[in-house]
């Protein structure tokens, strides 16, 4: 096992987890960053968004998806009824209250990376840097135990199904990460540079969406 596996697999909680990203040196990334971005959202929350690696704006703030990305990422999200700011708890009580809800509650997320600490430039991390932050994401979905992975991007695609074919003949299907459904869709700096593609993201959010319902809570 690798370092970062070690490390991983030593950490006895999700706050060790989260120092042990934020302290780690094991790959060049680590040495150029400002923050390693572990991620956010509410741990019990149903969904969990995997993205590539931090931008400039993420890198600075330490929070996933805070750039142009993230803006169309949280438009994406709220457009099947996912809120990065919702909690899980909310969800379960609005689904408990006999009131009639005149508005669906947003569903929680976790967003979290493949790679956690920012490329010089966005440059695509390497095939050595993804290898060595892979435990990192592993350890993540052990813990969250998600109903359904949202893979953004081909990158991502290739961290949690280590497929690599286009994004085009990936998407609009449900694979599987163990037990775990995963759908995979179009990143959003993509779609800001093709935004014709958004009707294909659109029905990859209303599948994933489908699962979960389908799930129940
Ligand atoms: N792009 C990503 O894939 N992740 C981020 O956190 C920001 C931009």
């Amino acid at each position: 096992a690798t370092a970062v596996a070690s490390v991983a697999a030593a950490a006895q909680d999700w706050d060790a987890l989260r120092a042990a990203v934020e302290s780690c040196r094991a790959c060049p990334l680590g040495a150029q960053r400002r923050h390693a971005v572990f991620g956010v959202g509410d741990v019990r929350a149903r969904w969990l968004v995997v993205g590539e690696a931090p931008g400039e704006q993420e890198d600075a703030q330490g929070e996933p998806f805070v750039g142009p990305s993230g803006r169309l990422l949280d438009a994406m999200l709220r457009s099947i009824g996912l809120d990065r700011a919702a909690s899980a708890e909310g969800e379960r009580a609005a689904a408990e209250s006999s009131a009639v809800p005149l508005f669906a509650p947003a569903q929680a997320v976790y967003i979290a990376n493949a790679v956690k600490c920012r490329p010089p430039r966005n440059r695509n991390p390497s095939e050595a840097e993804m290898a060595q932050c892979a435990p990192f994401l592993a350890r993540q979905i052990e813990w969250l135990q998600p109903q359904l992975i949202l893979a953004v991007g081909r990158i991502a695609a290739q961290a949690v199904l280590g497929r690599t074919e286009p994004l085009g003949r990936l998407r609009g299907q449900v694979y599987r990460y163990g037990n775990i459904p995963v759908v995979v869709t179009f990143h959003p700096a993509y779609l800001l540079r093709s935004p014709a593609e958004k009707a294909r993201a659109w029905e990859d959010l209303c599948l994933a969406r489908s699962i979960v319902d389908g799930a129940g809570l």
